[in-house]
Parts: structure tokens; C-alpha cells; sequence
């Protein structure tokens, strides 16, 4: 059952999701070759729970962390560790904070210091397709219209999708239904309403689609170990126009 939200829960959560946007602006500007990637959870941690905030991930189905932190072939889920960023690192940041009871739920990935050409397209297409999809996030529209924008942009650019993960309804839950691949033929699954709350999250392979998931679980990687992109919105669909991204400061 997808949840609609009312317009005063519609605004809790976009407190959640500015706090998130607000955490996610302060990490990337922390990224620099030389950190650990614990030490941007660290701050993460800090960042929401000294606002009043509580982390989504840590302890949602035991992941351990605040942040999850991905790092070049990661596709996502990346537990923060002792690794050390360098020099042309791409990093996917994905953060989730709860503020009176509701989610709000984000991602970018940012380079490490200054990357090449081609890698700055991986980052800017992976966005891009995240506002191709955000963009039929309007009344009227069905579901899949959504994931077919993503797509289309994405494999026009000469990249592959990740179809083995997806965005997903959010609200009182991190995942509420309904689930929002990033692959499909337009016009199925269910009507876009007024109220509805949806996690958007384009994963973006350079390579093959092909992904993995490392022995401790979490961190999903690509196959053949090409790099991997992701970018996330939390937005509401609204009565009249363009969806309202709630997670954009
Ligand atoms: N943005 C991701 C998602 O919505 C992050 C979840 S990480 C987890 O699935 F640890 F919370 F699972
Ligand atoms: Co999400």
C-alpha cells in the first residue's frame, strides 16, 4: 500500500530532508584527499544528531554506520572504514536523518580533488538522470515513467543502469512501497498522486550493469570493476507543477 502523506507531515519530512541536504553540503565540502571515509561518518553523525536529528541507517537492519560511503567500483552501501581517500577517488555520500518521527533520505557522489574528464560525465549524466526522473514526478503520470527517463538518459549517454537496487516510498518508514526502479517501459505501475513521497536514486555504472555484494553484506560493487555513480532525491509530488525536492537546499 503506498501511503499518501498530508500536507503537515508533507513539511516534518522536509525538515528531515533539509537536515540531510544540510549534512550532505557540509561532508562534501570536508572530502579531500587523506581522510578516512569513518571520519566523514563521524561528522555525519555529529552534523544531525547536534540539530536534534536521529542517523536512519545505523542500526536499520544492522548496518553500522551513519553514512554510507562508496568509493569509486562501490555502486552503494559502503561501510566507513580506515580507507583512505586519494587523489581522483569518486566518492558516493548517502545519508538518512529522522526528525519527528519521519525520514528524509539523499545521495551525491563528489570527486576526490580533480578527476578526469570522462569521470566528471559519469557524475554529471548519474545527476542529470535523477532530474530527467524527478521531472515525471508530476500528477497524472504513472510510476515507471519515472525509471524509463532515467533510463533513457542514462543509456543514451553510453552508461549502464543498475537495476538490482532501487528508489523506493518514503515516509514514518525509510522504505514504504512503492519501489521506483531506474529501468523500464513508460506508462505502468501505479498513478502519480498529490501526496505521495518517493526516494529517487539513479545508480550508474560505467561500465557493465552487472553488480555484487562483498562478503560483509553491504557494499555493492560493479562486476568488472568499473566505476559506479549514484545520486538521490527525496521529493514530494504536488498538485500543480514539478515535483518539490525536498532534499535541495
Ligand atoms: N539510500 C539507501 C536506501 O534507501 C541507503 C540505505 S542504507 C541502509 O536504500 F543501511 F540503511 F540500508
Ligand atoms: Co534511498
Amino acid at each position: 500500500m503506498i501511503i499518501l502523506k498530508t500536507p503537515e507531515e508533507i513539511e516534518i519530512m522536509a525538515r528531515a530532508s533539509k537536515l540531510v541536504a544540510e549534512t550532505l553540503q557540509a561532508l562534501r565540502r570536508e572530502v579531500r584527499a587523506g581522510m578516512t571515509t569513518e571520519a566523514l561518518d563521524r561528522l555525519a553523525e555529529e552534523f544531525i544528531r547536534g540539530r536534534g536529528g536521529v542517523p536512519a541507517f545505523k542500526g536499520y537492519r544492522n548496518y553500522p554506520k551513519t553514512l554510507c560511503a562508496s568509493v569509486n567500483e562501490q555502486v552503494v552501501h559502503g561501510i566507513p572504514s580506515k580507507r583512505v581517500l586519494k587523489e581522483g577517488d569518486i566518492i558516493g555520500l548517502d545519508l538518512g536523518a529522522i526528525v519527528d518521527g519521519f525520514y528524509g533520505d539523499s545521495a551525491v557522489t563528489v570527486p576526490v580533488g580533480k578527476v578526469p574528464p570522462e569521470v566528471e560525465k559519469l557524475l554529471r549524466v548519474t545527476e542529470e538522470a535523477l532530474y530527467k526522473g524527478i521531472e515525471q514526478a508530476v500528477v497524472g503520470n504513472r510510476l515507471s515513467d519515472i525509471s524509463h527517463a532515467i533510463q533513457q538518459h542514462v543509456e543514451v549517454a553510453g552508461y549502464a543502469v543498475v537495476t538490482d537496487f532501487v528508489g523506493h516510498g518514503i515516509g514514518r518508514q525509510l522504505h514504504e512501497e512503492p519501489q521506483v526502479p531506474n529501468h523500464g517501459k513508460p506508462g505502468q505501475g501505479p498513478r502519480l498522486q498529490v501526496g505521495m513521497v518517493l526516494a529517487i536514486e539513479p545508480m550508474v555504472n560505467m561500465g557493465s550493469s552487472a553488480v555484487r555484494v562483498l562478503e560483509d553484506h553491504w557494499t555493492a560493487v560493479t562486476v568488472d570493476g568499473a566505476l559506479s555513480a549514484h545520486f538521490e532525491h527525496t521529493i514530494a509530488i504536488q498538485a500543480n507543477g514539478p515535483a518539490r525536492i525536498l532534499t535541495k537546499l
